[in-house]
């Protein structure tokens, strides 16, 4: 199968090009310098040079605070941009596999999120990634959207990483409590892309099965908050002797309002994973795993680096 893999510079891009690399399908992989999904003129001659069977579309606007004074950016990238690409893929006869967010809920929920509870973005990148979600399902009815969370990978910027560089800069650090979600790897969402991926290419032959095409939500198993996050990030860290040196050795838990940010974040934004494990087979990790497979391949990633120099 032909795809096409846009927004490949990004953490969970550049996962689910490695996932993908060793499958047999013909990528054309895009970094935002390469192709812009905002240039509606550029995605179209790309798809047509290409005639892509699929589109993974890993591109985003994804600055949740920035994007309260940056809307016209986060609107361009986060609903113009899926746009181009759904259209783009109408008329190539591609299929388009999406990834939304969390964010598109307000965190009032008493149970984990299904597909089809009520959206309420509560800041402007949960509403603009809401818009993205429904052009590609006004345009193009051969799209799967993933619903994802509190994602962290080996590269890119993420928690994960900020947590490390602090915890070695600073002796005690001070956690958000009151916001709970399940921390997401990338290279597990990577490998759930995987999955369906290989599905699409069934359902599109003559012989295909069931039909797949909707909206899923997908993250590691499991529950914690900012705060557990942090400790067992920087307590596997120090197990692992990943990075230069920890010195932080107080992390104490607060609230949300005491640290307050431009955007506002759902409290609660557990999904209800069972939708896509029924569909796709898909087994998913717990959180806490998952944090030391990524850890690992951090420490992987430093020993390579040390042993270049
Ligand atoms: N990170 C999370 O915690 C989280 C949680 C839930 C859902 N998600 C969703 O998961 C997906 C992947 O997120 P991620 O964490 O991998 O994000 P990321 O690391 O910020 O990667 C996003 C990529 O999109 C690229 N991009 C931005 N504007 C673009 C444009 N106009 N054209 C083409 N590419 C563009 C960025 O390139 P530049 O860096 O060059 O701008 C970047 O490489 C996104 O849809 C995001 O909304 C993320």
């Amino acid at each position: 199968m032909k795809i096409i893999i846009t927004g490949c510079g990004g953490q969970l891009g550049t996962d689910t090009l490695v996932a993908l690399a060793s499958c047999g399908h013909d990528l054309v992989s895009f970094t935002s310098a390469r192709l812009d999904i905002t240039d509606a003129g550029a995605v179209s001659s790309v798809f047509a040079a290409e005639a892509p069977d699929l589109i993974i579309n890993c591109a985003a606007y994804t600055k949740v605070d920035l994007a309260e004074t940056e809307s016209e950016k986060a609107f361009a990238v986060n609903e113009g941009g899926v746009r181009n690409l759904a259209l783009a893929a109408k008329e190539a006869g591609a299929a388009v596999l999406h990834i939304s967010t969390d964010f598109v809920y307000d965190g009032s929920s008493p149970h984990p999120y299904t597909e089809e509870d009520a959206t309420s973005p509560l800041g402007v990148y949960g509403i603009s990634k809401l818009k993205g979600e429904e052009v590609l399902r006004e345009v193009l009815p051969e799209h799967i959207i993933i619903r994802t969370s509190w994602l962290y990978g080996a590269y890119g910027k993420n928690f994960i990483h900020t947590m490390l560089r602090l915890a070695a800069e600073r002796e005690s650090l001070s956690v958000v409590y009151d916001q709970v979600g399940s921390p997401t790897w990338t290279k597990d969402l990577a490998g759930a892309i995987v999955v369906i991926t290989n599905r699409i290419e069934q359902e599109a032959s003559p012989e295909g099965g069931s039909t797949i095409w909707g909206t899923y939500g997908y993250a590691n198993h499991g529950v914690a908050s900012w705060y557990d996050l942090a400790v067992a990030a920087i307590e596997e860290a120090s197990e692992m002797k990943i990075g230069t040196n920890i010195i932080c050795t107080s992390i104490e838990p607060i609230k949300t309002e005491e640290y307050p940010t431009p955007a506002a974040r759902p409290a609660y934004s557990v999904l209800d994973t069972a939708k896509i494990k029924r569909v796709f087979g898909i087994k998913i990790p717990h959180w806490r795993e998952s944090l030391k497979e990524m850890l690992k391949d951090v420490a992987k990633m430093e020993t390579e680096v040390s042993n270049e120099v």
